[in-house]
């Protein structure tokens, strides 16, 4: 799950993009992580774009069958900005960066306010999902306890 985590947004780096540009952002990662020899890393990861969030049928389907490590690694990406926030502060920065329209651009118009109602209940049920299968309140997660030391030196490489 770890590994999941860390190489989710593979995809975006330039040196991968070219390779996965005909796929949607996270299944890019998979693909490339599986030619890489991790084909088992790319369950846990095509479902934590926010865009699929926005997808009601992709959605209810890969939420009624997605792992543990799926349904964490999706909500951890709705909890993790530059730092650890609720989904209320993260959704609000998201907004913040992309206004209503540069989403309708980036999701080719079906950004609707109906969409981003939708987005959110399935994004708090995915919240709801994990802290009831992990016994904890969203209030009580935590960034691991090694992540600090490694983003301090992953900022000064
Ligand atoms: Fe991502």
């Amino acid at each position: 799950m770890e590994a999941a985590a860390l190489l989710h947004d593979v995809d975006k780096l330039p040196a991968v993009r070219p390779s996965v540009a005909d796929m949607a952002h996270g299944a890019g990662s998979a693909e490339w992580l599986a030619r890489s020899g991790y084909p088992e890393l790319g369950e846990a990861i095509v479902g934590h774009p926010v865009t699929r969030l926005a997808d009601g049928r992709w959605f209810d389907r890969w939420f009624a069958g997605a792992s543990s490590e799926a349904l964490i690694v999706a909500y951890a990406d709705k909890r993790a900005g530059q730092k650890l926030e609720s989904m209320a502060e993260r959704f609000a920065s998201w907004e913040h960066r992309y206004p209503p329209e540069v989403r309708a651009e980036k999701a080719r118009g079906s950004w609707t306010p109906e969409t981003l109602a939708a987005v959110r209940r399935r994004a708090e049920a995915l919240e709801a999902r994990v802290c009831d299968f992990l016994g904890i309140e969203p209030s009580d997660v935590r960034r691991l306890e090694w992540s600090g030391r490694a983003l301090r030196l992953a900022r000064d490489a």
